[in-house]
């Protein structure tokens, strides 16, 4: 039986959430592993799960023995508790995702970060994270990576994030006169970044790392809808 195993990181999550139902749906995938320390209420003849403790994850091995992994993990600081609590999920797990994978020969490593990841931002510490969580990912060295770089995410969420809110309204009210640019920096709704993530994984890689954003998300997002 042919077709492709995928492991997927976060999701419970926004972005996470639309991958796994877009994995599920998916014909070249043939079976799809969900670790993280809680998992969605989801059943499917394809789908295992591995719950952990994401700290653990070198004792889990035979998780990250797949073709392609996809890391949508996240958190805000307020969630999290602390910067160092939000460094440990941003960065320290997305790493430690990615060596994991390294070891178990996995051809593809797909992770979503951020439009402004820098690790040397001065202005914003959360840019500062994504930016070495890529740049730290990058170093272990894997065969492909794909970082997908969204702007603002749009989409709805259980819990309430007020300065989220107040960007999507404001992009929102923009969008209108905008649109026609497609710049990078448009906020993109989380199920186009999932479709573009796993239409990504279905293509060979352009180079060993690869970055999208907007415009690059929009079209895979579109080839992956018409079914191309
Ligand atoms: N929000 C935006 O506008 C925006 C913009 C650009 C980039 N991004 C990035 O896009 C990525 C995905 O964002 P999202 O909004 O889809 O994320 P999300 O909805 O907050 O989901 C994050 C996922 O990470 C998991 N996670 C968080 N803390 C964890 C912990 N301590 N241990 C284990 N798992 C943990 C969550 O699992 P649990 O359910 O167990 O908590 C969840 O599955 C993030 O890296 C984010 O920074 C977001």
């Amino acid at each position: 039986m042919v077709g492709r195993h995928a492991l997927l990181l976060g999701s419970t999550g926004l972005i996470g959430g639309h991958v796994l139902a877009r994995l599920l749906k998916s014909d070249a995938y043939r079976s799809v592993t969900l670790i993280g320390r809680r998992h969605p209420d989801v059943g499917h003849d394809k789908l295992t799960t591995v719950t952990c403790d994401l700290t653990s994850l070198s004792e889990y091995p035979k998780a990250f023995c797949v073709d392609d992994v996809f890391c949508c993990l996240g958190t805000t600081i307020r969630a999290a508790g602390s910067r160092s609590a939000f460094y440990q999920v941003d960065h320290d797990y997305c790493v430690s995702a990615a060596d994991m994978a390294r070891q178990a020969k996995a051809k593809r490593f797909l992770m979503v970060s951020a439009l402004n990841a820098k690790p040397s931002s001065k202005v914003s510490y959360y840019a500062r994270v994504k930016g070495e969580a890529e740049r730290d990912v990058v170093a272990v060295g894997l065969p492909s990576v794909t970082l997908m770089q969204p702007s603002l995410l749009e989409g709805e969420r259980d819990e309430l994030r007020f300065g989220e809110e107040i960007g999507q309204a404001a992009m929102t009210l923009m969008k209108p006169f905008t649109a026609w640019s497609k710049a990078d920096w448009l906020s993109i709704p989380a199920d186009v970044v999932a479709d573009a993530m796993v239409g990504a994984a279905l293509l060979p890689p352009s180079q060993a790392v690869e970055r999208i954003r907007y415009r690059g998300m929009v079209a895979l997002s579109d080839k992956m809808r018409s079914g191309q």
